[in-house]
C-alpha cells in the first residue's frame, strides 16, 4: 500500500502545480517521442510484429481494451496530459479517424521498439526515432490547416515536448544482439547515441526554420546535455520560460514520473488492481466532488473561479480550480476518469458500481462543526453510505453489492475545519477541552466512524491525517500580523498525526481482515510551502484568487 500512498501525494503535487494557473495555459498541447515506454498505439498502423494491441495488454485500461500501448493501463503521457490538463489520453499520429481536437492538443509519434539508432529494431519495421519527425512535419501540416499558420505555431511551439528511448539501442544492438558490439565500446557506442539525439534535436531546428518558423529548439541552451538514459524522460525545450523556469519543469516531471511509475507497478503487480472495484469516499472540501450542490448550504463550490481548469472549465462543485484528490486516484487506479458526487440526481448505474463521494465540504469528525452552516457532518454520510448501498444492491444484486463494496477503497479525509470551525477561529470546543483533549475526541470519532464503515462491509480504508493548518491563509492571516505559518497550530497537526499513527494500526488489528491505513499529507505539503520553486510555484502563501487573505468557502 506504500506506493499508493505515494501517488495520492504525488498526485496533490499535481492538484497544486495546476493551481499556480500560470503553468497549465502554458502547454495547449504535447509531442511525443520516443519507444515503447510511450507509444499510445502507432504501431497498429504499421507492418511489424512489435504490437500492443492484443491481451494482456489494455487489462487496465479504461474499457479493458488493448489499445496499442505496451502497458495493463496508461502509459506515462497519459498520466502527464490529464495531469497538466491537456486531455485524458495521448492518442497515436497514426490513427486514422483523429479529431480535431485531438490534433490541437497533441499526439504521440513514438513507436514502440524504437531506438536513436537507426539499426534499433530495424527487423521489425518499427519508426525509429530518426524518421518520427517527418511525422511531425505532416503534423503541423494538419494543424496549420485546421487553426491557421499563427495558431498552428502558437501551439507547436508552446508544447510540451518529450522524448524517450535509449533502452532498445542498448538491449537490442548491444547487449542481447549485438549488432554494435563488435564495432563499439559502451562508452564509444553511448557517445555514438548521444551524437545521434543531437541530430535528432537539429532536425528540429530545420524543421522549425523551414515550416512554421519554431524556435524553440534552437533557443535551448540544454539541448546538448540531453543523455538518454532508460527511464528517463527528458523534457526538451520550453519557450515560455519566464513562467516557469527549466530546473522547476523537469523537477515536476521527475515527480509526476516517480509518481506514475510507482503507479503503473501496484497496477501491474495485479492484487491492488483487481482489488479495488470502487472507491468510497467520505470527508471535507478536499474530497467533496459535488454534493454540497444537492442541499441548502451556504458552502458551495459551484460557481467562478472554482472549476477554471477542469475538463470543460466548468464549476462542478469541487472546491477547486481542478481535479480533486478522489478523481487523480481513480483515474491512476484504473477505475475511471472521476469520482461523481453520490446526491448527483442523474448518477448512472455505471457510476454506482465504480463509487461516488460523500463528502460534503465544510464537515468534520464533530457534528458540531459548521453545523450552522447546513453541511453534512462526517458522521452522517454513514446514512448516505447505506442508502448507496441499497440501490447498487437493486442495480447489481445482493452477491455482487456486497463484493463492490467489501473490495473498495475507502477515503476518509477530514478533520481541518474540525480544529478550525470549532477550535481556533470559532472556539465553540474550547472552553470545555483542552487541544489533546479535542484531537483524542476527534480520533475517538475516526475510531467509531471506521467501525461503522468496516461494519457496512468496508475493508480497505485510508484515513488522511492532518495538513499544515498554520500555513492555510486564513490562518496566517487572523494569527499572525507579518502572516507567518501559525507554529503553534502546526504543531498541534503534528501532534494529531502522531497519534492517529498509533491509533489506526491498533484498530486494523481489532478489525479482522481489515486493512486501516494512514496516508501523510503533512510532510509534502509543508515541502512544497517551504520550497515553492521546487515544485513550480510562485506562491503558497495565499489563496489564489480574491485578496487571497481570507477566503475560504462559498467567497
Ligand atoms: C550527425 O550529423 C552529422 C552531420 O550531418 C553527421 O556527419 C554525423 O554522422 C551524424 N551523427 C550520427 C551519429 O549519425
Ligand atoms: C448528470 O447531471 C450532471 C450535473 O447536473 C450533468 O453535468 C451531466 O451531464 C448529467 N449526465 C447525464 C448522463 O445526464
Ligand atoms: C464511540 O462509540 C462508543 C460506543 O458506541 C460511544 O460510547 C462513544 O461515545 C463514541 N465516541 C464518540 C467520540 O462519539
Amino acid at each position: 500500500m506504500q506506493p499508493t500512498f505515494f501517488f495520492i501525494l504525488t498526485v496533490q503535487v499535481c492538484t497544486l502545480v495546476t493551481c499556480s494557473g500560470e503553468s497549465i495555459t502554458k502547454f495547449p498541447a504535447i509531442l511525443i517521442f520516443g519507444d515503447s515506454t510511450v507509444d499510445t498505439g502507432n504501431n497498429n498502423y504499421i507492418l511489424t510484429i512489435a504490437q500492443g494491441n492484443h491481451r494482456p495488454y489494455g487489462q487496465d485500461f479504461p474499457g479493458h481494451i488493448p489499445t496499442g500501448r505496451f502497458s495493463n493501463g496508461k502509459l506515462v503521457p497519459d498520466f502527464l496530459a490529464s495531469a497538466l490538463g491537456i486531455k485524458e489520453a495521448v492518442p497515436p499520429f497514426l490513427l486514422p479517424d483523429l479529431s480535431d481536437d485531438e490534433l490541437r492538443t497533441g499526439v504521440s509519434f513514438a513507436s514502440g521498439g524504437a531506438g536513436f539508432d537507426d539499426l534499433t529494431g530495424a527487423a521489425f519495421g518499427i519508426i525509429p526515432v530518426s524518421k518520427q519527425p517527418r511525422y511531425l512535419e505532416s503534423y503541423i501540416e494538419r494543424l496549420w490547416r485546421i487553426v491557421g499558420e499563427e495558431e498552428a505555431q502558437r501551439i507547436v511551439s508552446g508544447a510540451l515536448v518529450v522524448v524517450t528511448a535509449g533502452t532498445n539501442d542498448l538491449i537490442y544492438n548491444f547487449y542481447d544482439i549485438p549488432t554494435r558490439k563488435p564495432f563499439f565500446t559502451i562508452e564509444a557506442y553511448q557517445e555514438f547515441l548521444q551524437d545521434k539525439i543531437q541530430n535528432f534535436t537539429k532536425v528540429f531546428w530545420k524543421l522549425g526554420e523551414g515550416a512554421v518558423g519554431l524556435d524553440w529548439w534552437k533557443q535551448d541552451p540544454c539541448l546538448n546535455k540531453a543523455a538518454p538514459r532508460s527511464g528517463t524522460l527528458h523534457a526538451l525545450p520550453f519557450r515560455n520560460r519566464n513562467h516557469m523556469d527549466k530546473e522547476d519543469v523537469l523537477d515536476l516531471i521527475h515527480m509526476l514520473l516517480k509518481g506514475v511509475q510507482v503507479c503503473n507497478l501496484v497496477t501491474c503487480s495485479s492484487e491492488s488492481t483487481t482489488k479495488f472495484p470502487a472507491i468510497l469516499i467520505f470527508g471535507d472540501s478536499t474530497v467533496d466532488t459535488g454534493n454540497n450542490n444537492y442541499i441548502p448550504t451556504i458552502a458551495k463550490g459551484n460557481h467562478r473561479p472554482y472549476g477554471l481548469d477542469f475538463p470543460g472549465h466548468i464549476p462542478t462543485g469541487r472546491f477547486s480550480n481542478g481535479k480533486l484528490v478522489p478523481d487523480f486516484l481513480v483515474s491512476v487506479l484504473g477505475i475511471k476518469e472521476a469520482v461523481p458526487p453520490f446526491l448527483q440526481p442523474n448518477l448512472s448505474d455505471d457510476e454506482l458500481r465504480t463509487g461516488v463521494s460523500f463528502a460534503s465540504g465544510g464537515a468534520g469528525f464533530d457534528d458540531l462543526t459548521s453545523a450552522v452552516i447546513g453541511i453534512i457532518p462526517v458522521s452522517k454520510q454513514l446514512r448516505y453510505l447505506e442508502s448507496y448501498i441499497e440501490r447498487l444492491r437493486g442495480a447489481v444484486g445482493e452477491g455482487e453489492a456486497q463484493r463492490i463494496v467489501n473490495g473498495a477503497l475507502g477515503v476518509v479525509s477530514a478533520g481541518t475545519n474540525d480544529l478550525i470551525f470549532n477550535f481556533y477561529d470559532i472556539p465553540t470546543r474550547k472552553p470545555f477541552f483542552t487541544i489533546e483533549a479535542y484531537q483524542d475526541f476527534l480520533q475517538d470519532k475516526i475510531q467509531n466512524f471506521t467501525k461503522d464503515l468496516y461494519n457496512l462491509g468496508c475493508r480497505t480504508i485510508v484515513v488522511s491525517g492532518l495538513p499544515p493548518i498554520g500555513c492555510l491563509p486564513i490562518q496566517m492571516t487572523t494569527k499572525s500580523i507579518i502572516r507567518n505559518c501559525v507554529r503553534s497550530q502546526n504543531y498541534d497537526s503534528q501532534l494529531y498525526n502522531d497519534k492517529l499513527m498509533k491509533v489506526l494500526p491498533r484498530l486494523q488489528a481489532s478489525l479482522p481482515r481489515s486493512r486501516i491505513l494512514y496516508a501523510d499529507i503533512y510532510t509534502p505539503l509543508m515541502d512544497m510551502i517551504n520550497n515553492p520553486g521546487k515544485y513550480g510555484f510562485l506562491e503558497t502563501g495565499r489563496g489564489c484568487c480574491g485578496t487571497g487573505l481570507v477566503e475560504a468557502g462559498p467567497l
